[in-house]
């Protein structure tokens, strides 16, 4: 099992359109995923065609045992192959600023009792750096930071990777995979300029391909379908672009799981 946590430190920058692609290239592909959002928005959820419920995320965060992971799950109509712990309004109650170990790692506790265990686990989180990413970052194994590629860009970013690294502690197995940077429209100058500024900052880390702006993503997200079923070129474009950010992905992964842990791997 996989998992990812999609987030960034500011709204409306494409956090739940990029796990919402993710999920979509991954059930188009037969691949077993859960996706979990942790936004008391509950947009992802909505998107997948689910209604949001406290009987979901929030009640994990409450009480992560079995049987309410179990009764918490839902599968969307997208798949068999996507389960989803919806998000509510209720999950902001789990949002402290100061959260302790413990409830940090509530998280995490429930996705090891998924029933069966998924291939992935790919986890929308809200624009805070509260307890509710935190504990996405707890449980995950990479971090997908995303951005729009605008003037706050640079610091945005780097107070996410800044935020991955203090994580790092909780299983010890948290890495960035790296930056999507989303909403690009290659004839602007600023976006030019912005992307370059990111990618000589943060090298590597700044993935490709950069996701552009498309009305087929909002087309598909309100009408609660998949990009990857979404009929137009624009969308057909985009699904092959979260196909390669999901490949990506999963080698990452592979090549995790053959490391040992980092715990034993760090000298004392
Ligand atoms: N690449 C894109 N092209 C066009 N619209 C986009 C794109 N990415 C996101 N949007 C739109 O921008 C809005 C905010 O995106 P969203 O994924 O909800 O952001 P966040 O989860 O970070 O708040 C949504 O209406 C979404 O449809
Ligand atoms: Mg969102």
């Amino acid at each position: 099992m996989l998992v990812a946590c999609v987030l960034s430190l500011k709204g409306g920058v494409g956090k739940t359109t990029v796990t919402v692609g993710l999920a979509s290239a991954a059930i188009h592909r037969g691949i077993e995923t859960v996706l979990v959002d942790l936004d008391p928005q509950g947009n992802a959820t909505a998107t997948v065609d689910v209604t949001p419920s406290a009987i979901g995320v929030a009640s994990v965060l409450a009480d992560p045992r079995r049987s309410v992971v179990r009764k918490a799950l839902v599968t969307s109509p997208w798949s068999e192959h996507l389960r989803v712990l919806p998000g509510s309004e209720q999950t902001e109650a789990h949002n402290d600023p100061d959260p302790g170990n413990k409830r940090l790692a509530r998280l995490a506790e429930g996705l090891e009792k998924l029933d069966p265990l998924p291939n992935l686990v790919l986890v929308d989180c809200p624009p805070s750096l509260g307890q509710l990413t935190r504990s996405a970052l707890v449980a995950a194994d990479r971090a997908v930071l995303v951005t729009e590629p605008s003037l706050y860009a640079v610091t945005g970013v780097q107070r996410a990777l800044e935020a991955v690294q203090r994580e790092r502690t909780g299983r010890g197995r948290l890495q960035p995979l790296g930056v999507v940077v989303n909403r690009v429209r290659p004839r602007a100058a600023e976006h030019e300029f912005r992307l370059a500024e990111l990618r000589e900052l943060f090298g590597p880390l700044v993935l490709n391909p950069v996701l552009p702006d498309r009305s087929a993503v909002q087309q598909a997200e309100g009408a609660a379908v998949p990009i990857h079923r979404w009929p137009t070129p624009g969308a057909k474009e985009v699904a092959g672009m979260f196909d390669t950010l999901l490949d990506r992905l999963l080698r990452t992964g592979a090549k995790a799981g053959k490391r040992p842990p980092v715990a034993a791997a760090t000298p004392a």
